[in-house]
């Protein structure tokens, strides 16, 4: 019993400690110029170029477990290469996370970062900025996820891969009890297969996911590392087109440090309000009462 326990402890976290997308595949440089080394600590993530000085991420990886957003001298963005000591690395001067993200539902996952320039005007490295998908797209459309092979920068030299991420339905696909089970929100969309040994891993999260080209999805769960029913969730980009698009002009630092769920706050006077109504319920029923009991 011990020893098998400790076998899928240790499988678990090989799993989960090697592959950043099981199933994927190399590419060559330039490729995917618009792909971002998000480093949190030295953890790598993914993220999108999406101008000269900004780049697109998820919210898990910009705050801490508490909703606290994390100071920027944590963060490294490295872009333009393959491997992990290619490119060029720049360090961030701000981020911007969704103020309603929520992080029970992940609903509205997307947050900007602003670090020093990249320099699109070399040939070398390749960096270019995406461009904001705003179509809607049907099932089963190859679209691609990018990310490093590797959970740590330990690994020596990974590789920048690619993993096709085919459209599932979100009904009658993701959000099977069996999959998703109903977590695939409206906001998001969900690609990949519900078959193992294909999919993305955390090392993914923050990282896009590209249509036709184009810049459509923002990894943020569903990183089972090629667990079966286990597809990729993914923010929809053409969901925050316009709050991407203002936050590239934004000036004013956050302050790094607590953050407000709205989660919390909506639920916390939905709370409130049914209570009251009940009491008020109740009030007037003992009246009702009271005055029946009176009259008869
Ligand atoms: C991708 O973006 C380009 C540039 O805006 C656009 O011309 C093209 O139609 C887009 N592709 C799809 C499939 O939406």
């Amino acid at each position: 019993m011990k020893y098998t326990l400790c076998v899928l402890l240790c499988s678990a976290f090989f799993v989960h400690n090697v592959y950043s997308l099981q199933g994927g595949t190399t590419v060559t440089l330039g490729t995917h110029p618009s792909h971002a080394l998000v480093l949190v600590e030295q953890v790598p993530h993914g993220g999108t170029i999406v101008n000269i000085n900004h780049v697109v991420t998820s919210c898990r990886i910009v705050l801490t477990a508490n909703n606290e957003l994390r100071p920027v001298a944590q963060f490294a963005i490295r872009a333009g290469g393959i491997t992990f000591t290619e490119g060029t690395a720049n360090t961030v001067t701000a981020i911007f996370p969704h103020p309603e993200f929520n992080p029970w539902t992940f609903n509205n996952d997307v947050a900007v970062a602003n670090n020093f320039a990249f320099n699109f005007n070399v040939a070398n490295p390749p960096i270019a900025p995406a461009v904001l998908n705003e179509r809607v797209f049907g099932e089963q459309t190859d679209c691609f996820v990018v990310g490093f092979n590797a959970p740590t920068v330990a690994v020596p030299n990974p590789p920048l891969l690619q993993l096709v991420q085919p459209v599932l339905n979100r009904a009658t696909g993701c959000n099977a009890a069996t999959v998703h089970n109903g977590r695939v929100l409206e906001s998001m969309l969900c690609g990949g297969v519900l078959g193992a040994n294909s999919g993305i891993c955390p090392s993914t999260i923050g990282g896009g996911l590209y249509c036709f080209g184009n810049f459509t999805g923002i990894a943020t769960s569903g990183t089972g590392c090629g667990a079966a029913n286990s597809p990729g969730i993914y923010t929809q980009v053409r969901h925050h087109v316009q709050w991407i698009n203002n936050q590239l002009t934004r000036t004013q630092i956050p302050a790094a440090g607590p953050t407000h769920p709205p989660g919390v706050i909506v639920s916390a006077a939905v709370i409130a309000t049914v209570a009251h109504t009940l009491l008020i319920c109740l009030a007037f029923l003992i009246t009702i009462q009271c005055l029946f009991n009176a009259i008869f």
